[in-house]
């Protein structure tokens, strides 16, 4: 059984989380999945998700890819959750490329290729500039 791990907020969940998700899935058996608290969103990325911690777990839950979620409370303590999930491969999208390197001990240490041209922070601007004239309702 090889326990594959990964970490990240996943709010308004879009093409690139779920490519990443299943990809990282088809490097094992098991995919685990650390959903960053709201609190540590705020601290890491200056803002609140949108969704709740628990419908971001829901979300991720219904995926056919993910076995498992959990909360992930703190950044410093990723080498405790792999210990605690005993997880054999940490995936981490190339933008923390070299970053979790010293987990190389305890488990194999894989950085996938983000998707290009998508991210909850676009997402939420892109939705921000939409601006709708007062008949937009009467069209889907
Ligand atoms: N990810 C990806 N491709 C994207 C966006 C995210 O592969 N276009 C991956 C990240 O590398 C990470 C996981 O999805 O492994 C969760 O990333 P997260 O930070 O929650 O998503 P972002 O869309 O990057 O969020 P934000 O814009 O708020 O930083």
């Amino acid at each position: 059984m090889k326990k594959i791990i990964t970490f990240g907020t996943y709010d308004l969940l879009h093409i690139g989380h779920v490519r990443i998700l299943q990809r990282a899935a088809e490097l094992g058996d098991r995919l685990i999945v650390g959903v960053s608290c709201s609190e540590l969103n705020r601290s890491k990325k200056g803002r609140a998700p949108v969704y709740t911690t628990e419908d971001r777990m829901a979300i991720l839950s219904a995926l056919s890819c993910v076995d498992e979620v959990f909360v992930e409370r703190s950044l410093e303590a990723k080498g405790d959750y792999i210990k605690q999930f005993d997880a054999d491969v940490l995936v981490m999208g190339d933008d923390w490329e070299g970053r979790f390197d010293e987990f190389k001990s305890i488990c194999s240490v894989v950085y996938l290729p983000r998707t290009t041209g998508i991210s909850t922070s676009k997402l939420i601007a892109d939705i921000s500039d939409i601006n709708p004239t007062p008949e937009s309702h009467l069209t889907d």
